[in-house]
């Protein structure tokens, strides 16, 4: 059983003269016991040094931390049932598969045949029984990141954190090792912490999405939640490929209803989107998945096709209208060539507005 809480937890490096900013700041976050979560975040926004502080390797500058009912502030990494998976693997290269695997069993004293028996049953599960003579130089990338996946799984942890372990695969068998790890978390029964700074693995693999930028938390949710509703311009462009597409307007109040409007365009938004004042600066986001052609019929959108992108299983393209490029997917059959005007009809309810000034959500309840 492990229920992971941070109560405002805040990490600054180095002391005294040498304290730098806060790396973390302000953390509150309740981790349910198996569940799993997904910090997801740019380079440098504090996903690491969150999960250091849950393993013991980072001291906590301020605030608690609980497993459970008990406060780990100052329980020792080894004594804390944790197990952890680094980008690096860190395997030892001297010691065969089988003694990187065991050796967390060693340093805990666990008999030997126990330890032959866990061994073999992950090295099974990760399909790399065959492998446990070699040395790690004698593997591939993705038969390094198994080894280093077992070395953690054998010690049974109640928690399992990962930061970036699938960051050096290529692309092909970060997806098949994805599966992978969900079905690692169905069969572990343990609370899963993992970092990554690839939304598409995030909305893949969490039960919940924790976004982070610069030391706080932007957003706590679903994948749906996260992807559907943003709470944040941040978190809406973080998430997505194309990015999300951000379109600055005006926000009128007019024959009963909120307009975006932007030059010549006026786009009717429905009413549970819109809690703003007529006149207020507003910010569009319209994902590229969002819109299709309006053909012969009336359009919301029109536009002018500057580049037509193939992409295998669709066709995105760049279309200029009212002053801004837009990235918008279309069928991979629809006829549009560079230079085209092509009109567009958009559902309104996918459609995301943000206060321009704060950068937070204009649907109502968010
Ligand atoms: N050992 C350290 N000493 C000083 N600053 C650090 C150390 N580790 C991380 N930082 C700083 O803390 C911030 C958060 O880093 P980190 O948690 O590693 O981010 P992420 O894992 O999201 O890329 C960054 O500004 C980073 O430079
Ligand atoms: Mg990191």
């Amino acid at each position: 059983m492990a229920r992971i809480r941070f109560q405002s937890v805040s990490k600054r490096y180095g002391s005294g003269q040498s304290a730098g900013q806060f790396a973390v700041e302000g953390l509150d976050l309740d981790i349910r016991d198996q569940e799993f979560l997904v910090l997801l975040g740019p380079s440098g926004c504090g996903k690491s040094t969150t999960l250091n502080m849950i393993a013991g390797l980072e001291e906590i500058t301020e605030g608690a931390l609980l497993f459970d009912d008990q406060v780990m502030n100052n329980v020792p990494a080894h004594k804390r049932d944790v197990a952890m998976v680094f980008q690096s693997y860190a395997l030892y290269p001297h010691k065969s598969v089988f003694e990187n695997i065991a050796f967390g069993l060693r340093m805990r004293k666990v008999a030997e045949a126990e330890i032959k028996r866990r061994v073999e049953d992950a090295a099974q599960r990760l399909e790399i029984a065959h492998l446990l003579a070699r040395r790690p130089s004698q593997l591939s990338g993705g038969q390094r990141q198994r080894v280093a996946l077992g070395r953690a799984m054998v010690r049974e942890p109640s928690v399992f954190l990962m930061d970036e372990p699938l960051s050096n695969l290529d692309a092909s068998l970060r997806i098949s090792m994805r599966a992978e790890i969900r079905h690692l978390h169905a069969q572990m029964r343990s609370t899963f912490v993992y970092v990554t700074h690839d939304q598409a693995e995030a909305l893949t693999l969490a039960d919940r999405i924790v976004v982070m930028n610069g030391g706080r938390i932007q957003q706590i949710g679903t994948p749906d939640d996260i992807y559907e509703r943003p709470q944040t311009i941040f978190v809406a462009s973080f998430l997505g490929s194309p990015a999300i597409n951000l379109i600055e307007g005006t926000l009128a109040r007019a024959d009963g209803a909120a307009w975006f409007c932007r030059g010549a365009w006026r786009l009717r938004l429905p009413p549970e989107l819109a809690s703003a004042a007529d006149g207020a600066a507003v910010t569009l986001g319209l994902r590229a998945e969002d819109v299709q052609l309006a053909g012969d019929g009336p359009a919301d959108l029109p536009a002018v096709v500057e580049t037509a992108m193939p992409s295998g299983a669709d066709q995105y393209l760049g279309v200029r209208s009212e002053g801004q490029t837009l990235y918008l997917r279309v069928a991979k059959d629809a006829r549009v060539r560079e230079g085209d005007a092509v009109g567009f009809t958009l559902t309104p309810q996918r459609l995301h507005l943000f206060d321009s000034q704060t950068g937070r959500s204009l649907r109502a309840g968010a």
